[in-house]
């Protein structure tokens, strides 16, 4: 794992701070109403977070082209204290990676440093209906109308929507080409034609808006065509999930992190039989456990934030690793977590519920576990490839695994 350096725990030690001063005592009441806590958006901007993953020359206060680690470092903290929130911060990483990966100069200096100022708040358009896991199948339509673009049908599952004030969104911008059919846009909230539709009631996550964007001929200068040059939407999408994955395995790691906190001191206070349930070893047993994995996903996720902020060349399998171990680690985390509360971690009135709902999600966002093993699969087989001179010769083959007499 590399070593966090004064900048990284400055950033980890302001993010902490804004979670425990702003974020935790408002949790459960945004949780409830479900509404967009503007007032933490509004604590976090001050902090000057929004700005960590965005390199130095853009307004931010990030590395040279960008700064995963303090992305992480930052979701780790606010998701200790709210899952919701923090998705609401690490949401904006997911929109505007694409602008960091593959924007003209000029969209770079025109959003980013907007963005990471948290004036401008952004979201990602790629889900529809139809197209889920596979990315690729999207349908809504880019149209190229002169020198314009015009945009047209629907996204699901937009997270920030609604609150946002740009989105940056993928369309099928030549349905005849195999490789170049996607193309990316950025649209601004005030586009005419554009619109959100459906608002979700969700199970967790619930202070952050998640919502279907509909786009009615909207149409948009070559400008806002991200990089200028069509057709390279799928590959900046994959560019960009593999650079925010690892905020989603932060926001499990921290969700994991809270809920042994509190199932720690619950434990330590509740008594029964005489002793506090701690004392049980069965219960240690669960303790010891939860905080195993919970420190194991920690330094995965370290390693490949660090690693892709280095530029190791496996970061689309170690991005998928960290998201999809730290996420399944959440889920077990947290549901341990309601278990030591027994009958009081069911109600509402505790903290622990809330846990457990939003870690379901990371689970499945910004690709489901399923892909991630998938993903991650197609990778070490194809570097199996590599290993076939070394190791093949130790396989026997089909033609030599013959019966030579023996034992019957
Ligand atoms: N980096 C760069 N290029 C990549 C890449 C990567 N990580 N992965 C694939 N590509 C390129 C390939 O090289 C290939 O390029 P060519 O056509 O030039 O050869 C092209 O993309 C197609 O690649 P695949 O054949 O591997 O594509 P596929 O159709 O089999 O799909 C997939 C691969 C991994 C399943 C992909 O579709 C995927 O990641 N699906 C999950 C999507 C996802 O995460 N959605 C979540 C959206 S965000 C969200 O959750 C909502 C929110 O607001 C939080």
């Amino acid at each position: 794992m590399p070593l966090l350096t004064e900048e990284n725990l400055h950033w980890q030690a302001k993010a902490r701070e804004v979670a425990e001063k702003f974020v935790r005592p408002v949790a459960k009441k945004y949780d409830t109403i479900q509404q967009y806590p503007w007032e933490i958006r509004d604590a976090i901007a001050s902090a000057g977070l929004f700005g960590v993953w965005i390199p130095k020359r853009y307004g931010g206060s990030g590395g040279r082209d960008w700064n995963v680690m303090n992305l992480c470092l930052v979701v780790e903290q606010l998701s200790r204290a709210c899952g919701g929130v923090g998705v609401l911060f690490a949401v904006n990483a997911l929109g505007s990676f694409p602008i960091l990966v593959g924007g003209t100069e000029e969209q770079k200096q025109k959003y980013l440093p907007r963005i990471a100022r948290g004036e401008t708040l952004i979201a990602f358009c790629l889900s529809e209906k139809g197209a889920g896991s596979d990315a690729g199948g999207l349908k809504v339509r880019a149209t190229q109308v002169g020198s314009n673009w015009q945009i047209d049908g629907e996204k699901k599952w937009t997270t920030n929507g609604g609150a946002a004030d740009l989105y940056t969104v993928f369309a099928v911008s030549d349905p005849t080409s195999k490789s170049r059919r996607i193309s990316a846009f950025l649209v601004e909230k005030g586009d005419p034609g554009f619109s959100i539709g459906k608002v979700e009631d969700k199970m967790g996550i619930r202070c952050v808006p998640v919502v279907e964007t509909c786009f009615r001929n909207v149409k948009v200068g070559v400008d806002r065509l991200l990089g200028g040059v069509p057709g390279h939407g799928f590959k900046h999408a994959m560019e960009t999930l593999d650079l925010a994955r690892p905020g989603v395995a932060a926001q499990a790691m921290g969700l994991a992190q809270g809920a042994l906190e509190y199932a720690t001191v619950y434990t330590s206070k509740r008594q029964q039989f005489g002793a506090p349930v701690s004392s049980f070893q069965m219960v240690q047993k669960m303790l010891a456990d939860m905080a195993m994995k919970t420190e194991a996903a920690r330094q995965l996720v370290y390693a490949a934030a660090g690693g892709i902020d280095e530029g190791v060349p496996n970061v689309t399998k170690l991005s998928a690793m960290c998201k999809c171990y730290a996420t399944d680690v959440a889920m077990e985390v947290t549901t341990d977590a309601v278990q030591l509360f027994g009958g009081y971690g069911y109600m509402k009135d505790y903290p622990i519920e809330k846990y457990m709902r939003d870690a379901k999600i990371t689970q499945i966002y910004e690709g489901t576990n399923q892909v991630q093993r998938m993903v991650i699969a197609r990778h070490i087989t194809k570097e199996a490839m590599g290993l076939d001179k070394l190791l093949g010769q130790y396989i026997p083959s089909e033609e030599q695994d013959v019966y030579e007499g023996g034992a019957s």
